[in-house]
């Protein structure tokens, strides 16, 4: 869900819809507003579906209002209805949340709201709690309200009786703050924040924000005051903004050869990997057994990837987990694993709390992390920023990249300090992944071929994406994008495993994108889609120029530039991306928002 608080001189309904705007990749389901007009009235305006319905709900109110808060919901509890929508007025409270509050059903029970609830949001009760709480000091009574719930949150709130003020708090779910001269804000990230500073602090958590229209006060939970730690931005607006594009996605796929170049460059000393402005030490790669990989979604499947690269060439077990299974698992890690954490938003909660768990059992862990002072960026041994700029599509792709990117760089550190490497041999990876820049450019050139290919996906139900070794971890991020955006059933499978069950449903003109870009399976790759040819499949082969395929074996054939094996990724990730985008575009659905995603899951 998104978040934005405002209270200052300028129109609040304007700052309220304009940061809701900016915030809505974080969840869709439904939006509203909270105003504090002249009276001290609370004026709440809420709406179901896009924040272009609450915008124009907003139209008939003429009165101006300098304090508000604004919320867009990604549903956990309770369907998609105006009730659920929040904020929630409970009282003299308005309150609006992110995250889920566990323990709500027994608050209601405990604090007699049955009768009082309108909505079926656990949000609510937490309004209603703090309500029964509340005795006229607004900050005592949030960190008494604290002390009841079970859950994630991040609340922003008002009190009627305290007007041209904004209080919120938060434990897991993120929250950024800033005053400037023109007044003072609180929003879910920077992008709402972006337009009006470049100054900000990251709430800390389990403390209490009080906004007022030229100054944001941060207590802790004991009520004592304390001094924000201020950062600065290192983006601008404009990376925020489509810039011509007609979606984020195709801006962001543009963007990627740049994100890799930030990503790499500063990194590079003499040739090499040097992660010394990183506060990385050698020592970290040297004194550990095995490695360990945990994300979610997008972010895992760089993880597969990364791991298909490192575990041949360290000689070490890497293992990737599902950060929402490791948590769980009793995992075999211990103070001789590094654990490599890696999360575009670093707020992901269930990635958090496996970084949480594995730093428990004495693992040293490391995150890659794109977006800046985000908790687990905070909370890991040592943090390895990934330099994409902020991500605005729902579907991730320059953030997987720029990952691919840095986990490419850890491992190739760590081969040379473990003697897995010389120089040379370091200086020459290197050299290639840096030759995957260009790579990526020319693909982003040819968007027009993989545009034109979409026609043979776009009115078919499945599509199966087949690949062996390194190609086979590429093609799960193929059809994650392809599913996510285009709801096309889409599945990836090691080109070898097919015929122990799915080859069965291979039958006439089904879609099979085939990634045979190593050359140490291609031929095996080959006899694979040589079977589901043979079964009537529409095949869609990416290759790269120099590896001969034999005329027949593909309907279409897409190639990569010649460039080394381990770095095709980079390359196809592109061209996945765009058989995405357009596949999406094709069938006319909403590619930067698609339904029931958000960008950054702050729920178990
Ligand atoms: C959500 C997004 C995905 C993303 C995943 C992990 O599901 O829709 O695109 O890959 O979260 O997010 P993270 O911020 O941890 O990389």
């Amino acid at each position: 869900c998104g978040i934005i608080g405002y209270t200052g001189p300028l129109d609040s309904k304007k700052i309220l819809l304009e940061g809701l705007s900016q915030l809505e990749y974080r969840g869709y389901d439904s939006a509203g507003i909270a105003l504090c007009m002249e009276n001290s009235r609370i004026h709440l305006v809420r709406h179901t579906g896009k924040v272009s319905n609450l915008k124009k709900g907003c139209e008939e109110i003429n009165q101006v209002s300098h304090c508000g808060l604004g919320h867009t919901r990604w549903a956990t509890h309770g369907g998609v209805t105006t009730e659920n929508t929040h904020p929630h007025r409970a009282g003299r409270v308005i309150l609006v949340h992110n995250g889920i509050i566990e323990n709500y059903h027994q608050l209601t029970t405990e604090f007699h709201l049955e009768g009082k609830l309108l909505s079926e949001t656990d949000s609510e009760v937490a309004a209603w709690v703090l309500e029964s709480l509340y005795d006229g000091d607004p900050v005592k009574a949030i960190a008494e309200l604290v002390k009841h719930l079970k859950g994630s949150y991040s609340f922003c709130m008002m009190f009627e009786d305290h007007p041209g003020e904004i209080y919120a708090i938060r434990n897991v779910s993120p929250l950024v703050a800033a005053y400037t001269h023109s007044g003072s804000f609180v929003a879910s990230d920077l992008t709402a924040l972006i337009p009006y500073t470049r100054q900000y602090f990251v709430v800390p958590e389990d403390h209490i924000l009080r906004l007022t229209s030229y100054k944001v006060h941060l207590y802790g939970l004991d009520l004592k005051e304390l001094e924000p730690e201020i950062l600065e931005v290192n983006w601008n607006m404009d990376a925020a903004m489509k810039n011509g594009f007609p979606h984020f996605m195709l801006k962001e796929i543009h963007e990627q050869p740049d994100a890799l170049k930030n990503t790499i460059l500063p990194r590079l000393a003499k040739g090499l990997p040097d992660f010394t402005d990183d506060l990385i030490p050698d020592f970290v790669f040297e004194d550990c057994d095995q490695v360990h990989i945990i994300a979610c979604g997008t972010a895992m499947h760089a993880g597969m990837a990364a791991r298909a690269l490192m575990e041949p060439l360290l000689r070490i077990p890497v293992t990737v987990s599902i950060a929402s299974e490791f948590r769980y698992e009793d995992p075999l890690v211990n103070d001789r694993t590094i654990v490599i954490i890696i999360s575009q938003s670093g707020e992901t909660i269930d990635t958090l709390a496996a970084l949480r768990l594995a730093k428990s059992y004495g693992s040293k862990t490391l995150s890659v992390v794109n977006v800046k002072g985000s908790t687990i960026a905070r909370e890991s041994d040592y943090v390895l920023y990934t330099h994409a700029g902020p991500e605005i599509a729902v579907a991730s792709t320059k953030a997987y990249s720029v990952q691919l990117a840095a986990l490419y760089m850890v491992c190739c550190r760590m081969a040379l300090v473990r003697g897995k490497y010389s120089v040379e041999e370091a200086e020459d990876f290197m050299k290639k992944l840096l030759d995957s820049i260009p790579a990526m450019e020319a693909m982003i050139e040819k968007k027009d071929t993989v545009k034109a290919l979409v026609t043979h996906l776009i009115n078919k139900p499945d599509a199966f994406f087949i690949g062996r070794g390194l190609d086979y971890a590429f093609s799960l991020e193929g059809a994650l994008k392809l599913k996510e955006i285009s709801y096309i059933h889409a599945e990836a499978y090691a080109a070898g495993e097919l015929k122990h069950g799915t080859i069965a449903l291979i039958t006439q003109e089904v879609p099979v994108i085939a990634i045979a870009t190593q050359e140490n399976v291609f031929s095996k790759t080959i006899s694979n889609i040589r079977e589901v040819k043979a079964r009537g499949a529409f095949v869609i082969l990416l290759t790269k120029e120099s590896l001969n395929v034999d005329p027949g074996i593909a309907d279409i054939q897409i190639n990569i530039p010649d460039i080394g094996d381990r770095f095709t990724v980079f390359p196809i990730a592109v061209v996945l991306q765009l058989i995405a985008y357009y596949a999406s575009v094709g069938k006319n659905l909403d590619v930067d928002q698609p339904r029931n995603l958000a960008k950054s899951v702050t729920v178990e």
